[in-house]
């Protein structure tokens, strides 16, 4: 094994929560997966936690629906791709909504209060589109799984957020959008109340603009909402440290382009900017280099004349033969300069990391990883087995 992979799997070894990050589409799901894969094949009892994986990857996975609970990967399908986990692995979908629902049942202080925000038609709305609200509902479902204790480690899809601090600021995020000031202005009574005593005048005025049933329902759900916050606070408080503790560590997931880098270098920043949260980078899908920039330069009646009677060159006349090379070099140049490009920006990255921190490279398979088996390529490529 690889330096670089041997320092990622004692990472692995050594922490309970493992978080992936980075931006939309580059590989967080499949990378939750396959560090799940690889912890339990060394005997850990892995939970990994996927956020709207591929239909494919979630029959995979066993994961039969969103929200239930989490489900065993059989070991026959380990052993039918020739895998003996010494552990156990078992994954699970998030589900954003149902997660936020738990949590109003948990902290809201009576039965009247639960009521009035669940069934509120702007909670639905405010559920799940509130900046963070998602992201407070993994972070808060994690937490919850972390402390009933069941798994030596979680892994912790995330999903495509705009920047890094969606998601570790997303607890208080969360509670200072509620409690802004503006919010206040509306739902706490008082003279400068928007909802509050003798507003009556101002209700009738917005309501010709937004409908009073709207009006209504705001105030009902932020009244009942502010009951909430008390407990929102702790918990989030309570995330944060779980997040921010030994126990955890990030991993952020990029794809090798300049654009990707500099956003991972950014979520790199936000998560502190240290290789004590951040303890490893995948770049993923990187273009591998097939060919020596010195075979790119042959002529192609070389190419031609090293392809011999292939399968390929069969039934073509000597001038198709030579352009047909001639297209191979040109295909295998173009190819190779996406190749180069990945290397520059996996340098520059590493230039701008310490030493220490380890950065793995996946190559950019022909195919979707949407199986174990295409998880443990993924994995042979990540801890070099
Ligand atoms: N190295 C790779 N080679 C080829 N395909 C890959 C590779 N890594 C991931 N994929 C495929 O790319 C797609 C996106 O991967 P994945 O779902 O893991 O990304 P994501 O970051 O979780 O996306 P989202 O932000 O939408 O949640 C999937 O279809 C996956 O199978
Ligand atoms: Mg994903």
């Amino acid at each position: 094994m690889q330096a670089r992979s041997q320092d990622f799997a004692a990472l692995v070894k050594s922490r309970q929560v493992i978080v992936c990050v980075g931006s939309g589409g580059v590989g967080k799901t499949t990378t939750s997966a396959v560090i799940g894969l690889h912890a339990a094949l060394e005997g850990k009892r892995v939970l990994v936690l996927t956020i709207d994986p591929a239909k494919r990857l979630a029959n995979s996975l066993g994961i039969q629906a969103i929200g239930s609970d989490p489900s065993p990967i059989p070991l026959e399908r380990f052993e039918e791709i020739g895998l003996s986990p010494k552990g156990t692995m078992h994954a699970m979908m998030l589900d954003m909504k149902h997660s936020f629902d738990s949590l109003v049942q948990q902290h809201a202080p009576d039965e009247d209060s639960k009521r009035n925000i669940l069934q509120n038609k702007l909670y639905q709305y405010f559920s799940t589109s509130l900046a963070g609200t998602q992201e407070y509902a993994a972070a808060e479902k994690l937490y919850e799984l972390y402390m009933q204790g069941d798994y030596d480690l979680i892994v912790l899809d995330t999903p495509p957020t705009s920047h890094a601090l969606d998601f570790l600021e997303a607890p208080n995020r969360l509670v200072e959008a509620i409690n802004s000031r503006a919010m206040q202005f509306l739902y706490k009574p008082g003279r400068a109340s928007l909802l509050g005593v003798g507003t009556g005048y101002v209700i009738k005025t917005l309501s010709k603009f937004t409908g009073s049933e709207l009006i209504n329902e705001l105030s009902g759900f932020l009244k009942a909402f502010s009951t909430l916050f008390k407990g929102f606070q702790e918990r989030a408080a309570k995330v944060r440290e779980l997040l921010t503790s030994d126990v955890s560590t990030f991993c952020v997931v990029t794809a090798p382009n300049a654009g990707n880098i500099d956003e991972a270098l950014y979520f790199y920043e936000k998560l502190g900017g240290d290789h004590t949260r951040v303890g490893a980078f995948i770049t993923n899908r990187v273009h591998p280099s097939w060919v020596p920039h010195e075979e790119l330069a042959m002529p192609s009646m070389r190419i031609s004349a090293a392809l011999g009677d292939t399968m390929l060159m069969e039934g073509l006349d000597a001038s198709e033969q030579k352009q047909f090379a001639k297209n191979i070099r040109n295909n295998a140049s173009d190819f190779q300069v996406l190749a180069d490009l990945d290397r520059e920006s996996i340098q520059r990255l590493a230039d701008k990391l310490p030493k220490e921190l380890p950065i793995l490279q996946v190559p950019y398979f022909s195919h979707d990883i949407h199986s174990l088996r295409g998880l443990n390529h993924v994995r042979k490529a990540i801890f070099q087995d």
